[in-house]
């Protein structure tokens, strides 16, 4: 399964809020049309969210026709624009830097050279991000045994990385292994990326996984019904504190109570080492309407209710059991082993 296309210089993508009605690919047809992508979650996913904006600039950069003066200078600005979609997901702001590393390494280069090499580094992001879902499987399987019932939240799969995902990609590859797995998934309010997504990938997959609201994961906990948490991160900071989808924190609370293993799943593209606490991460505020209705389609508020939104929240790493990377399990002490695997 794919999220994303390149195909003769042209990006397409799952238009992901039309799921699990419809599933409709988009072009993504400028800088424009790729910010609004982002912006608006057509696509989403801390890696996803890298890839996309890395071969958006690719073809906005394709497109150009001026001279090397203005073309830097309007790649400068497509750059600062693509960043400024959402705050919360590191892997934005690494993958725009690789991107405006190699048009700095090439500037003395003719147009067609930069543009050509930009073209590399933006199919390399995306071909490195299928191999670290692959590989955060592989270490990540070796943590779930044989009928384990697994709780996750929001949505860290195919529909979010290039790859096979991140949390999800540790349940394919148990999966794979024969390992017969059962999952719940939190529905993750207040735009349901648990139920509309996960749900959705997982079904295509085949993995037996059953629904529910993001208020009865304690409640399956007490009853044994959650042997481990696997989940994703949108960023981590040197100490291991990771953001992720709202509801995470309450979700990691409830596994430590419970003494239930609670697992962050994430590449090393996800972390953000110059960052000691997860203290600093942005954490972005969205729109009320998302939280006064049900997907904008039905109001379940008053229509001046005063919301709060934050879209992520930030567990601290004292609730963390592990967190799974591309590079291996990264366990406590985390300052002292993150830096160890990424430093
Ligand atoms: O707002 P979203 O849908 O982009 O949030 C996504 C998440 O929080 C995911 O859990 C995270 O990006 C990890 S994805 C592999």
């Amino acid at each position: 399964m794919v999220s994303i296309k390149f195909k003769n210089n042209k990006l397409f993508y799952i238009d992901q809020t039309m799921l699990p009605e419809k599933e409709v690919w988009r072009k993504c047809s400028g800088l424009s049309s790729g910010f609004r992508a982002i912006k608006d979650l057509e696509i989403r996913g801390a890696p996803l969210i890298g890839v996309f904006a890395a071969l958006c600039l690719y073809t906005v950069a394709n497109d150009l026709t001026f001279s090397k003066g203005r073309f830097l200078k309007y790649l400068d600005n497509a750059i600062n624009k693509l960043k400024s979609s959402r705050p919360t997901a590191v892997n934005l702001f690494w993958a725009l830097d690789r991107i405006k590393g190699v048009i700095d390494a090439n500037k003395n280069k003719d147009v067609a050279q930069i543009k050509k090499a930009i073209l590399k580094e933006a199919q390399a992001i995306c071909n490195e991000d299928v191999k670290l879902c692959h590989n955060m499987g592989e270490h990540g399987a070796k943590l779930v045994n044989k009928g384990d019932k697994l709780l996750t939240h929001c949505n860290a799969g195919s529909l979010a990385t290039a790859g096979s995902g991140t949390a999800l990609a540790v349940f394919y590859r148990a999966c794979a292994q024969g390992k017969k797995i059962k999952v719940y998934a939190d529905e993750t309010r207040p735009l349901l990326q648990g139920g509309r997504l996960t749900m959705w990938e997982l079904q295509k997959h085949k993995v037996d996984c059953t629904l529910i609201c993001d208020n009865m994961a304690a409640f399956m906990m007490q009853k044994g019904e959650i042997d481990k948490v696997f989940l994703g991160a949108d960023r981590i900071a040197a100490n291991g504190d990771a953001a992720n989808k709202i509801g995470t924190y309450s979700v990691a609370i409830s596994a430590k109570y419970h003494k239930i293993p609670f697992y962050v799943v994430a590449p090393f593209s996800t972390f953000d080492l110059t960052l000691k606490t997860g203290e600093s991460i942005p954490i972005e505020e969205r729109k009320p309407l998302e939280v006064q209705t049900v997907l904008g389609k039905m109001r379940i508020a008053p229509n001046n209710a005063k919301v709060r939104n934050p879209a992520f929240d930030v567990t601290p790493n004292k609730l963390i059991t592990a967190i799974v990377t591309d590079r291996g399990v990264i366990y406590p002490p985390f300052a002292k082993n993150i830096k160890k695997i990424l430093g």
